[in-house]
C-alpha cells in the first residue's frame, strides 16, 4: 500500500475544549503527518455541500448547525494507507461503540459531537482535500 493523504476535520465539540493538540497527538503517534493544517469557520453552504451525502437524514439539520457553531481544524494528513489508518484511529461514528485508545472513545461527547471527521474512501478524500485546500498550501 502507497503513501496517501486523508481529509481530518478536528470538529467544533473539541476546538470548543481546547483539545486540538491532544487529538493531534493521537494522530503523529499512529504514524500520520499533518501536513497541512487552518482553524476556520465553515458557512453553513459549506458544512450542507461538506455533508451532502445525509441530507436526507433525520440528523442532517442538528449536523450542520453543530458544525458551524464553532471554528473547526481542517487537516491533510499523509501516511501509509492513510484512509483506513485514520479511520481506525478516529473509532466508530458512535464513541460508546469506539475501540479503547481511538479519538472517539477518549474524546467523543456523543454520536453526533464525535471530535473527528475522517475521508470514508481515496475517492473522497482527493474530493474534501480539493474542497478545502489549494494545492500550494500543502507542503
Ligand atoms: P464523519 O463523516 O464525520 O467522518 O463520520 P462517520 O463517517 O463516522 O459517520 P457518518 O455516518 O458519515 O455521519 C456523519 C456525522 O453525522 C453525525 N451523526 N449524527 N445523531 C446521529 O444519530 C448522528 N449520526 C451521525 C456525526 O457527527 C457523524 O460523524
Ligand atoms: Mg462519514
Amino acid at each position: 500500500m502507497a503513501t496517501q493523504r486523508t481529509l481530518s476535520i478536528i470538529k467544533p465539540d473539541a476546538t470548543r475544549r481546547n483539545i486540538t493538540g491532544k487529538i493531534n497527538a493521537v494522530i503523529e503517534e499512529a504514524g500520520l503527518a499533518i501536513v497541512s493544517q487552518k482553524k476556520i469557520y465553515l458557512s453553513r453552504r459549506e458544512a450542507e455541500i461538506f455533508y451532502g451525502e445525509h441530507k436526507e437524514r433525520s440528523f442532517f439539520g442538528e449536523l450542520v448547525e453543530f458544525m458551524i457553531s464553532e471554528p473547526v481544524v481542517v487537516q491533510v494528513l499523509e501516511g501509509e494507507n492513510a484512509v483506513a489508518k485514520y479511520r481506525e484511529v478516529m473509532g466508530a461514528t458512535n464513541p460508546d461503540d469506539a475501540a479503547d485508545g481511538t479519538i472517539r472513545k477518549q474524546f467523543a461527547n456523543n454520536v453526533g459531537e464525535n471530535s473527528v471527521h475522517g475521508s470514508d474512501s481515496e475517492e473522497s478524500a482527493a474530493r474534501e482535500i480539493g474542497f478545502f485546500f489549494a494545492g500550494r498550501e500543502i507542503a
